[in-house]
């Protein structure tokens, strides 16, 4: 099958160029993308650009006595590397005077070597004294880039990750990041010093010979305008690069945790070509933007041996016409040479720098989403929240304009068991997501034990709902672990209590380890029942006055169920569960059914009620639901 590349780069690069700071728009129905910003994009504006600049400058400029001791390392550097090289003045002038005696020469001759390496060794070592110090800055720095953007991750809206593919995020994590530390280690000290010889050196060459001085001068602006042509190219280049390099992470990640899918359906193959096309994007996108970083080098390198050559005539013609000493020009030519070192030095770390400059735009892209919502400045933080839920009036919908539920009410009492059932896609997930605040509702309103949601802090309300998600998902480390993460307080005894209220306590004893065994790749060495089973645990050891259980048992036997079931109503006596199932004996003795369709309750009651109603619910528990 030929893979169409021009859709495949939309999907999977292209995306990334687009996308903006500000509220990622939420995925539309099936999975496709929603009505994505456009317009605030700033790839590759030299505004942007420089704003990077600033803000990394500002991790940096934390470390403020380090950076002083790095830069008077740096100054202390420099001045030797520019004295001991003017010492080759006198030293030069002394050897070529006509009146002076071999002797004379002789011990003139070492005794100024002598000063040139006393210079140079103080120079060694602050150099040395400067990289030490510059290291540990960047490291800080690179360390505080990682974990404000790993905290911004963990305060962006479920809605973020509805729209980002995972492995193009871990990429800022890992690649952007990377390129930021590679420039931070190295280039910027190099860029400093490089700065500071440069105007040493001009000022030397000033104090030596201002004609010549001049011809170096005048050479500059064609310097900086051939650099500075090949500099707004190649930034635009390498933040494609980073861009095709988000891409094939993402691609890569999907594969990876999709590989069993991926051979169910033979997509072998195709996975190898479609990796291939974007393989090849990211391959000349690197080569674009690393042939424009290079070349900046040679093309700098050139220019500065013909200046190089221009002064070197010219201060030959002068020392002839006795204008100049020769130990004047030696040392012109070699500060020449210097002057010119630094810019093709700086050039030549040019790649570095762009890559680092489009990591850190795409790093700070993240940083700059909004978080959820804050809380309120008087929002409820603790206390005992009761476990009545009041939906009154509630609509919602995901992208705008596309409204997934409507008018829904609903009210449930503390140990009251709460049903929601209906077919797939008519919004019963979307319900319990609202109720912990994954999205905030459009109107109506949810009150839990007579209060808004929205009056408590995030973090106390789901404190006090506890979920089984329909996804299970199951971190490195043990069962007991994974079970804890419901409430880090819990005991080892409270926590086998759980397992067993969720069924889980027979298989876990079965284990090679019983508690104590690792659980790794989010428990691929378990079954999707058993994952089930810890998933229910987890939510059965916090003492969340409210229970949503989302498809919970969807993989479990029915005796297992009936049994978890029991379990639960013996937790749950005196709070809510919400529960949803499409089996629907799970739901038999719920206290209200709700049956859901496009987003509206339309039939409620206990199930001998629905059932004498002979409505929809009537049909979906005899099977007869007429197929429209
Ligand atoms: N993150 C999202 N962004 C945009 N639309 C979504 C999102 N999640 C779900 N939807 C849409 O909302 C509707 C309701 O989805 P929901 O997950 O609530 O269904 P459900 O009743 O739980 O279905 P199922 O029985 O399959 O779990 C669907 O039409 C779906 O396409
Ligand atoms: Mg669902």
């Amino acid at each position: 099958m030929a893979v169409n590349q021009e859709s495949l780069l939309k999907k999977y690069i292209s995306k990334d160029q687009e996308k903006q700071t500000g509220q990622a728009p939420r995925r539309g129905p099936g999975g496709g993308p929603g009505g994505r910003n456009r317009g605030m994009n700033a790839t590759g504006k030299p505004k942007a650009a420089k704003a990077s600049v600033k803000r990394l400058f500002s991790y940096i400029g934390n470390d403020k006595y380090k950076l002083i001791i790095v830069l008077i390392c740096l100054l202390a550097s420099t001045v030797s590397s520019l004295g001991g090289s003017y010492l080759l003045r006198p030293i030069v002038n002394n050897l070529v005077a006509p009146d002076t005696s071999v002797q004379e020469k002789i011990s003139g001759l070492l005794s100024g070597i002598l000063l040139m390496v006393a210079i140079y060794v103080v120079g060694v070592l602050a150099s040395y004294g400067q990289s030490r110090f510059m290291l540990k800055i960047s490291q800080n720095a690179l360390q505080r880039i990682r974990e404000d953007l790993f905290n911004k991750l963990q305060r962006l809206p479920v809605s973020y990750f509805d729209t980002n593919s995972h492995g193009e995020l871990m990429s800022r994590f890992t690649n952007d990041v990377d390129v930021i530390g590679e420039m931070m280690n190295t280039t910027i000290v190099q860029v400093f010093s490089g700065v500071i010889s440069l105007i040493g050196t001009l000022a030397l060459m000033l104090y030596t010979n201002v004609i010549l001085a001049l011809v170096v001068i005048i050479s500059v602006p064609l310097f900086a305008k051939a650099g500075g042509a090949i500099a707004n190219r190649s930034r635009k280049l390498y933040k494609s690069q980073q861009a095709a390099l988000g891409g094939v992470n993402g691609y890569i990640e999907e594969t990876v945790t999709g590989q069993k899918v991926v051979k169910v359906f033979n997509h072998e193959d195709i996975s190898i070509e479609e990796f291939q096309v974007l393989s090849d994007h990211l391959q000349k996108s690197q080569m674009n933007a690393q042939f424009f970083g290079g070349i900046m080098g040679p093309v700098m390198g050139n220019m500065s041996q013909i200046s190089y050559a221009v002064t070197a005539m010219i201060g030959g013609i002068l020392c002839v016409l006795g204008k100049f000493d020769i130990g004047g020009l030696t040392i012109f030519t070699n500060y020449s040479r210097q002057f010119s070192r630094p810019i093709n030095e700086i050039s030549m770390q040019m790649n570095v720098i762009f890559s680092a400059l489009a990591g850190a735009e795409r790093v700070f892209d993240v940083m700059d989403q909004e978080p959820e919502a804050a809380d309120g400045e008087n929002a409820v933080k603790d206390g005992v929240m009761d476990g009545q839920v009041t939906l009154s009036d509630v609509t919602f919908s995901y992208v705008p304009g596309k409204v997934i539920l409507n008018h829904i009410s609903c009210y449930a009492k503390p140990g009251q068991k709460i049903a929601f059932v209906g077919s797939t896609g008519a919004g019963k997930t979307t319900i319990t997501n609202l109720i912990n605040r994954f999205y905030d509702i459009d109107s109506g309103q949810i009150l839990i034990g007579g209060r808004d949601i929205r009056d408590y802090s995030r973090s106390f309300l789901r404190q006090n709902v506890a979920m089984v998600l329909q996804d299970t998902h199951l971190f490195t480390g043990t069962v007991m672990e994974n079970i804890r993460y419901g409430r880090m307080d819990a005991t080892d005894e409270e926590v086998k209590e759980a397992a067993k209220l969720a069924s889980a306590h027979t298989f876990i004893k079965r284990l090679k380890y019983g508690y104590d065994t690792m659980l790794e790749g989010a428990g691929a060495n378990l079954s999707q029942g058993q994952r089930q089973l810890i998933n229910i645990a987890r939510a059965a050891v916090s003492k969340a006055p409210i229970l949503i259980l989302d498809e919970a048992t969807s993989s479990v036997d029915t005796r297992t169920e009936r049994h978890i079931e029991r379990g639960m109503d013996r937790l749950m006596k005196e709070r809510t569960t919400f529960v949803i199932a499409h089996r629907l004996s799970t739901v038999r003795n719920a206290n209200c059914i709700m049956v859901l369709e496009h987003g509206e309750i339309i039939e409620r009651g206990t199930h001998e009620e629905l059932l004498a109603m002979k409505g929809r619910y009537y049909n979906l528990y005899t099977g007869k639901a007429e197929l429209d």
